[in-house]
């Protein structure tokens, strides 16, 4: 594929999406490329939702081939919530910090055990001319009861691994992206992209 747009001005979604798709897109550009790119309200009740919303207005605004995706944390103890609203957990313009330390209190008193969670991801991929495809990827783990490691971005620090001795956030960019939820999403849009271009080229 020539050209994508990614809808998302989140510098560590960025950077892993043009990882993943190093190789099959020629040109990825983002949310960030465009200074007047418009901000989606994302008021849907469903990751699923909310990344079509997103992938619609930014193949709309661009006229490019446009891919979103929606994620987040759902934890099982707090029955699956920040879930939709793991970016804005501790109030609409909340970062990392804040958010992870909502999390933190919101944990305290669940014990050892009953920290299960999961990262899920949709990705949404929209063309100018109305075609429209869903992805999921996931990954389990365990809620931390304090931050480990320097990478990754949101809750990675307080998210264990399933598998793994390490916090999402100890682990390298080639080892997330091995492994996590939007990495699965994406793969699942790559294996996608290799068939229906497989197609073009023989039709
Ligand atoms: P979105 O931009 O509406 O999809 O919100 C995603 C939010 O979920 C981020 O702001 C993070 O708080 C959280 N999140 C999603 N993916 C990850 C991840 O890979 N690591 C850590 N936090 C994540």
């Amino acid at each position: 594929m020539k050209e994508l747009i990614v809808a998302t001005r989140n510098r560590g979604k960025i950077h892993e999406i043009t990882a993943l798709l190093a190789g099959l897109v020629d040109q990825v550009s983002s949310a960030a490329d465009f200074a007047d790119f418009p901000e989606t309200i994302e008021d849907g009740v469903t990751f699923e939702d909310n990344a079509l919303k997103k992938a619609r207005e930014a193949a709309r605004f661009t006229g490019l081939p446009a891919l979103a995706d929606d994620s987040g944390l759902a934890v099982d103890a707090l029955d699956g919530c920040p879930g939709v609203f793991s970016a804005r957990f501790a109030g609409e313009h909340a970062g990392d910090a804040a958010n992870n330390a909502l999390l933190l209190e919101k944990c305290h008193n669940i014990p050892e055990g009953q920290r299960q969670a999961a990262f899920v991801c949709v990705v949404a991929f929209v063309t100018p001319d109305g075609e429209e495809q869903l992805f999921t990827g996931r990954i389990s783990g365990q809620i931390l009861s304090s931050a480990r490691g320097e990478g990754g971005f949101g809750y990675d620090p307080l998210f264990l691994v399933d598998g793994f001795d390490r916090s999402m956030a100890e682990l390298t960019l080639a080892e997330k992206n091995g492994v996590s939820h939007r990495a699965q999403a994406i793969g699942k849009f790559l294996e996608y992209l290799r068939a229906t271009e497989l197609v073009k080229n023989v039709v």
